[in-house]
């Protein structure tokens, strides 16, 4: 779902980027640490893509692929991530469709991140199933998947950082 001027003015916003790289990435990283060297990461709903930045410079991801819902932030994602163009792709697409966004193969992705998406997408059981499709298996197990989430807010209302149940191993915030 797309947000609205006040939501889009607040995420655009310094303090937007002040959370995500002061509080979420340290979050995310006591999670799952750094990503193995080579990893192809995917973000969805990169908004501005100060998170597609983020995972290229503290998560170390090779090469980025990030979708968003909106064409204007793919805009200013592009702005952005001008300096890192031989290793982002950039798109405009649902999360609940990654192969019509992407054309995403099955296990395609070494990590999928979502900086404060999810409660925002009214079918995320289906961006949920998404992200589960296209991450490779972690070192040849079969459960572990790398899904690194942090949301906020479930997407049935509330105040959490608990994702929602998806079916993926326990640790869905991250499991590495
Ligand atoms: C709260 S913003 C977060 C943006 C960015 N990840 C951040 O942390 O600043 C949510 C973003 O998700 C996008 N979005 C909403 N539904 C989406 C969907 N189904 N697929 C992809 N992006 C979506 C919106 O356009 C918006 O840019």
């Amino acid at each position: 779902m797309l947000m609205n001027r006040a939501e889009t003015a607040l995420i655009n916003s310094p303090p937007r980027r002040w959370l995500q790289r002061l509080y979420e990435v340290p979050v995310l990283l006591s999670f799952g640490g750094r990503l193995p060297p080579g990893s192809r990461a995917l973000e969805i709903g990169c908004g501005s893509g100060y998170g597609s930045q983020l995972m290229l410079q503290r998560f170390g991801a090779a090469q980025v692929d990030a979708i968003d819902l909106d064409p204007a932030m793919i805009a200013r994602a592009q702005a952005r991530l001008a300096p890192y163009r031989d290793r982002v792709h950039l798109a405009t697409g649902s999360a609940t469709d990654l192969r019509a966004a992407l054309n995403a193969d099955d296990g395609s992705y070494d990590a999928v991140f979502d900086f404060g998406i999810i409660h925002h997408i009214s079918d995320w059981r289906g961006a949920v199933a998404e992200a589960a499709r296209v991450l490779s298996l972690v070192g040849g197990s079969t459960s572990k998947k790398s899904l690194h989430t942090l949301s906020t807010a479930p997407p049935t209302g509330g105040c959490s950082t608990t994702p929602p149940r998806t079916g993926l191993p326990p640790r869905t915030s991250s499991t590495r």
